[in-house]
């Protein structure tokens, strides 16, 4: 098992990464939170799945476990009628500040039973069990806790450290397989931001689900590490936390003028591709180090680039909710393993959409 410690001004704690961690989770948990009461909290696809062995595990440690909940898988149940609906299930628990919910899942219920236990009682413990490799390298970790409004996604939300985070990357195998790979344009992400031989390694060596538990747990594990660096320098995203939207300013447009029928990751891999272009054209990033970056998006069969129109794509950008006035700040490769914020206007931004094109 590997220990990553996070330690943000708000709230320190370990993430646990490794395979078969799901029957351990109770010690780990009494070991973090004391003898107290649990409840888990997840969805309809992974409950049945893995909510009664953790409830096994917790009994087990001499944890009393409330009645579970269980909401509407999907990311159209991210709202806040369904948050409602887990804060009341909470109340007729009669949760208390002492205890605990266990927020089980990928990275929809991390971040809405995230922000559940930031508002409950005015916040009670959370212990994230991210069950996809998105939550396990990226959402569990940080604090960072939303609802979507109909005006746009995770409009709604808290900073909430967890106490523990708990991944057990055997559960890895019941994700489905594109959504699996979809997840790999964060991996690649992170690499890119901070871990050049990583992004070799993947490069060569293309992220499977097949018999892989050693290297996932690995790979997880140094993803954690990445995003622990940022998080515990910089937890409410004044600076150095920005670069992780590496990516995500072209890589949102072209998710919501798909209507978000293309995946996440893919979205922020075709993002990351054509922000490198254009760093390239700028005289920002050496040409190998974007072609390194194409080179490994394309290994995982994810998108380098998107055809959507300029105009379309900068649409989506004014709307950003990361835009700042009439500026935008835009995350661009330096080099492999190192980024920089600049802050660009939209006739930069647009001059950068073309480049990347
Ligand atoms: N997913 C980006 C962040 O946690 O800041």
């Amino acid at each position: 098992m590997r220990r990553i410690h996070v330690d943000t001004p708000s709230r320190p704690y370990d993430v646990l990464v490794g395979a078969g961690l799901l029957d351990e989770l109770g010690q780990r948990a009494r070991e973090v939170v004391g003898q107290t009461r649990c409840c888990v909290v997840s969805e309809t696809n992974v409950a049945p799945l893995y909510a009664e062995r953790v409830e096994t595990s917790l009994l087990a440690a001499g944890l009393e476990v409330a009645p579970r909940v269980t909401f509407a898988a999907g990311e159209e149940h991210k709202t806040l009628a369904t948050l409602g609906s887990i804060l009341d299930a909470l109340a007729a628990c009669e949760l208390t500040r002492d205890d605990v919910v266990i927020a089980l899942g990928g990275g929809v219920t991390g971040d809405m039973v995230g922000l559940a236990a930031a508002l409950y009682l005015r916040g009670i413990s959370v212990i994230q069990v991210p069950t996809s490799l998105l939550a396990m390298v990226d959402s569990s970790v940080g604090g960072k806790t939303a609802v979507d409004l109909p005006a746009g996604k995770n409009l709604v939300g808290a900073f909430w450290q967890p106490s523990l985070v708990v991944a057990d990357v055997a559960t890895l195998s019941t994700v489905p397989a594109d959504l699996f790979r979809d997840s790999c344009g964060e991996v690649i992400k992170h690499a890119v931001l901070a871990d050049a031989a990583l992004l070799d390694e993947l490069c060569e060596q293309p992220l499977s689900l097949e018999r892989a538990d050693e290297r996932l747990a690995d790979v997880v594990a140094r993803n954690v590490t990445i995003k622990r660096d940022v998080v515990s320098a910089d937890e409410r995203e004044r600076g150095l936390r920005q670069t992780l939207n590496l990516g995500h300013t072209i890589g949102h447009a072209i998710e919501a003028a798909s209507d978000f029928s293309l995946g996440h990751g893919s979205c922020v891999s075709a993002g990351l591709c054509m922000v490198a272009r254009a760093s390239v054209e700028r005289g920002w990033c050496p040409p190998e180090a974007a072609a390194r970056i194409e080179r490994c998006v394309a290994a995982h069969g994810l998108p380098t680039g998107s055809d959507l129109p300029v105009e379309t794509l900068m649409d989506y950008v004014a709307h950003d909710k990361k835009r700042h006035g009439d500026g935008v700040n835009v995350v661009v490769p330096i080099e492999v393993g190192r980024c920089e914020v600049r802050r660009v206007d939209l006739d930069e931004l647009r001059r950068l959409v073309e480049l990347g094109r």
